[in-house]
């Protein structure tokens, strides 16, 4: 991907683009981020970027010709064009997904009043970070390239990000590091058991405990309300009211309800779902199920020393699940989530795989220290 900044303060970026993450995405050619400034896109001998406005009023605005000649000359035929600004499109991690799709975006940064209006004509897009004032749109462009930047395919691990405050709308949830317990604070003890499943499901809860907390707004702006509340689902009916459903899950994503009250939604005997992201939980929750029974199988194969047909079965097993995961279940999941999955039972299939061939040395060793004697 390529991002161009066009400003009047390159040197702003210095220490932006040759730090951490950054700097790092931008050596391994993940992105390329091009600095301009704007002042070299004038054509008068002063060089002026500004003017003061029509009908008076404090402060400066920046020209057109200017901005129209840089835009003019690094645009592309792919090319988005960001003007960052106050009254623009509120930025978020929504916005960040789709900005980290396109092949070429230009952020444009505004300074002293702003814009002449007519700048908005070669414009495709306007953001805000936020609804506060700042001198510049320097930082906003750092802001966006920053937040963007990470969410291109090989800046960090995938699940990082998956995991992150925003994603689903939902707040990240609690982490730890070490110690086990500072000054009187412990961990909380399930995220010491090892019990991968049970670990999942109080994040899960405790995001959605978080989000309830801190940002309440995030889910009742969301249509996809409870949708991580695994076994109890949301239905909008017409007039936006919020009802709460046990449903009893059958695996082609019809649903067979249970426990309706009658006086709620008389007759209803199946739900079909069409929402996306609810068919997704449920795939989630389908694909979890299936990596729970696997993993169980696995660990019996793991602990037992003799059981070369069982390890040849779950090999087969995962490779079946494998090819259920991409035919039932690839449509309706990111292929993040799809490649994760898969890079999971490849960690699982080498671990057999290992295991079987540690265990064909100890028996040849055996053999051969057994001919000697
Ligand atoms: C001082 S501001 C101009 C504010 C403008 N007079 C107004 O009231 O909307 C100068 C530049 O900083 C950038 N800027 C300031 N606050 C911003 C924000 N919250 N989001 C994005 N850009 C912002 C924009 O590029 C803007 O043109």
């Amino acid at each position: 991907m390529k991002i161009n900044i066009l400003t009047l303060f390159p040197n702003m970026f210095d220490g932006f683009l040759n730090e951490s993450i950054i700097k790092r995405a931008r050596d391994k050619k993940l992105v390329d981020i091009n600095v301009h400034n704007i002042r070299d896109y004038t054509s008068d001998k002063h060089k002026h970027v500004d003017d003061t406005p029509y009908g008076g009023g404090a402060g400066m605005l920046l020209k057109c010709e200017p901005i129209f000649n840089a835009i003019e000359s690094i645009k592309k035929e792919n090319t988005k064009v960001i003007m960052l600004t106050p009254e623009g499109e509120k930025f978020n991690q929504k916005l960040a997904y789709s900005l980290s799709k396109e092949e070429d975006i230009i952020l444009l940064c505004g300074h002293y009043e702003g814009f002449d209006e007519r700048i908005k004509s070669i414009v495709d897009k306007e953001i805000s970070i936020g609804d506060y004032i700042l001198t510049g749109g320097e930082l906003p462009a750092m802001v966006v390239t920053d937040s963007v930047t990470r969410l291109i395919k090989g800046v960090i691990e995938e699940e990082s990000h998956l995991n992150d405050s925003f994603n689903n709308d939902l707040l990240d949830y609690p982490q730890y590091t070490k110690p086990q317990e500072f000054r009187g604070m412990k961990v909380p003890d399930i995220l010491l058991s090892g019990d991968h499943k049970k670990i999942d499901e109080w994040r899960e809860n405790e995001s959605v405990k978080k989000t309830e907390e801190k940002r309440p707004d995030l889910i009742k702006s969301s249509k996809e309300h409870k949708r991580k509340k695994i076994g109890n689902y949301s239905l909008i009916d017409d007039n936006k009211k919020i009802r709460m459903f046990d449903l009893k899950i059958n695996s082609s994503y019809n649903f067979i309800p249970k426990k309706i009250k009658k006086e709620e939604v008389a007759g209803i005997s199946k739900v079909i779902l069409v929402e996306p992201t609810f068919v997704e939980a449920i795939a989630k929750k389908n694909i979890n199920k299936k990596m729970d029974i696997l993993l169980k199988q696995i660990a019996i194969v793991l602990n037992d020393e003799t059981d070369d047909e069982g390890a040849e079965y779950v090999l087969g097993e995962i490779d079946r699940l494998e090819n259920i995961i991409i035919s039932n279940y690839s449509n309706y999941l990111s292929d993040a989530y799809i490649g994760l999955i898969k890079n999971k039972l490849k960690m699982l299939k080498d671990e057999i795989n290992l295991k079987m061939m540690m265990k064909a040395r100890v028996v040849d060793y055996e053999n051969e220290r057994g001919r000697r004697l």
